[in-house]
């Protein structure tokens, strides 16, 4: 499905024409490969895929996958890939060749009907609870692209290695953390972003589901509707989760970063300001829940800074420092207490909420934030938007800034809930959908059919369309999708392929292996003419 909506809008936002600016980054000066931006190559029309209900990943003309690896997959004599993979980064071992790196990988839950053969309804064993805690977390897998241009698993690799649920984690604090310096696992690991020095930042996002959440007025446990079983073996206190952790690829050592908040964090998004200073864009996906960025006092620190929260109204990121505010001071104990309970911190001094605030991306090329903000059903936004941040100045960190809806969801633009973004090396958009598989197929998302892959193009006659490039198997989300350095790969996650499947006899879908096989959560490698030609497009 392509629109012409909003073109004009869209082409403005962009700030098409600022390329060769002051914001282009490294990666454009990358010259290893075909795309080089000086190409005067104008992209033919591009063919999108119509919305599809079938039990396949349909890619639009140009493009073709392969699967680089598959749930339950060795990838060393120890350890195997994770469950319902989400965020994908991909790390090159030596930055002037583009084949051959690290991948990252989440593990963001578990279907527990396929992770530990548990049948709906009947009691759980710790023996069923431990295969779905080490199902979730993250990976690190070294894939190389051969000779014929497949990516491989380079299997036993000494970077191969697991990060699961029961990988104990200190925590990055002055204080103890409910008592603690470190805690069991991570998990809920959804989306992430790529420090400047080369580690991977995993956020755990619905952390509740795992060990409940604490009521702050009365200190007990509260068990959420969506608990998957593991309370009743294991008390891990709850807030030991619902942080962003930072994972080292060369040794696995893990610290969770306490100063950036405890939240659904959905992502972690990185920027060096000039002198070194980081910046760290970060989005609690939930229903009126807000926007934050951390801003370090040194350079190179993901836990010395002020962490802040945007107030959209007034255009200004409002500090969760009990030093800067009266009534943080007076409500909360501590500064600890302040990062456990942002949500109600964040309430307090005036964060705006926002319809879930979903994954962020900052633009290559004019330096603008974006945010998706999938739904909010409640509230009657059915098909989500994507929002602008514009910081004051273009300086990431300015405490004012600008904001504007520019592209909304609907039948109107062909997509519904927009989740994980990612811009290519020549600065277009693409983006996933999340529409939950409890709604799917019904209204207002019939139309829709399963969720997909967007493309909103930068250049060409096509500029400011979305463009539905791929379609998901029945029941899954596409997620985290990350180019290689050189923009012909783009890696890409499809998590929960026949979620809702009430058995194993009884499966909604079979994908990636087909009729026969249970359905499993994989990650793909996209490659193909239309990667190489939406890169060398201009008007
Ligand atoms: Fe795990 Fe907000 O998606
Ligand atoms: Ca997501
Ligand atoms: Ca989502």
């Amino acid at each position: 499905m392509s629109k012409k909506i909003q073109r004009r809008t869209f082409i403005e936002f962009l700030g098409k024409g600022t390329l060769g600016a002051a914001f282009i980054p490294p990666i454009l000066n990358y010259q290893g490969g075909r795309n080089q931006l000086s190409s005067s190559f104008t992209a033919s029309k591009i063919k999108g895929v119509k919305p599809s209900a079938a039990d396949n990943l349909r890619l639009a003309k140009g493009l073709k996958y392969e699967v680089i690896i598959k749930w339950g997959d060795p990838i060393n004599k120890e350890d195997t890939f994770g469950f319902n993979n989400d965020y994908t980064a991909f790390l090159p071992l030596d930055p002037s060749n583009p084949n051959d790196g690290l991948l990252w990988v989440n593990h963001e839950y578990v279907d527990p009907v396929f992770v530990s053969d548990h049948i709906p309804g009947t009691e759980r064993t710790l023996e069923q609870v431990k295969k779905e805690q080490y199902a979730v977390g993250g990976s690190f897998i070294r894939i190389q692209k051969n000779k014929k241009g497949k990516w491989k698993l380079v299997q036993n690799d000494p970077l191969n290695r697991r990060v699961t649920g029961l990988t104990e984690i200190p925590f990055n604090w002055p204080e103890p953390i409910a008592g603690k310096n470190s805690g069991i696992g991570t998990l809920a690991n959804c989306s992430g972003g790529v420090t400047p020095w080369g580690t991977i930042l995993t956020c755990e996002e619905n952390y509740d589901q795992f060990y409940g959440e604490r009521n702050y007025k009365t200190g007990e446990l509260i068990i959420s509707r969506y608990d998957i079983g593991w309370t009743k073996f294991l008390d891990h206190p709850p807030e030991h989760y619902g942080w962003v952790v930072e994972v080292d690829p060369q040794t696995g050592e893990a610290q969770k970063h306490i100063a950036l908040g405890r939240c659904a964090h959905e992502c972690a998004t990185v920027k060096e300001l000039e002198d070194g200073r980081i910046v760290v864009y970060t989005g609690d996906d939930s229903i009126n829940q807000c926007l934050y960025k951390f801003i370090s006092s040194k350079p190179g620190s993901l836990s010395e800074g002020t962490l802040y929260v945007a107030n959209l109204g007034l255009g200004k990121w409002i500090p969760l420092d009990r030093d800067q505010s009266e009534v943080l001071n007076k409500l909360f104990k501590d500064q600890t207490e302040v990062m456990i309970r942002l949500r109600q911190a964040a309430r307090y001094v005036g964060g705006t909420p926002l319809d879930r605030p979903e994954d962020i991306d900052i633009d290559p090329l004019n330096g603008n934030v974006l945010v998706t903000l999938t739904n909010n059903i409640p509230k009657g936004n059915y098909f989500g938007s994507i929002l602008k941040i514009e910081e004051d100045n273009g300086d990431h960190a300015s405490l004012t800034f600008k904001s504007d809806t520019y592209l909304a969801g609907g039948e109107e633009t062909g997509f519904a809930c927009p989740d994980n973004m990612a811009f290519d090396n020549a600065g277009n958009l693409w983006f996933t959908s999340d529409m939950s598989g409890s709604l799917m197929y019904k209204e207002p998302y019939e139309s829709f059919k399963n969720n997909g892959l967007f493309l909103v193009p930068r250049n060409g006659e096509q500029a400011g369309e979305v463009i539905q490039v791929a379609s998901a198997p029945i029941g899954a989300e596409l997620t985290g999708p990350f180019f290689a350095p050189d923009g012909e790969t783009l890696f890409l996650s499809v998590q929960h392929p026949g979620e809702g499947s009430p058995s194993k006899e009884q499966l909604t879908s079979t994908w990636p292996d087909g009729i026969g096989n249970i359905p499993k959560p994989s990650v793909v490698a996209i490659q193909g003419e239309l990667l190489k030609e939406i890169q060398s497009a201009r008007e």
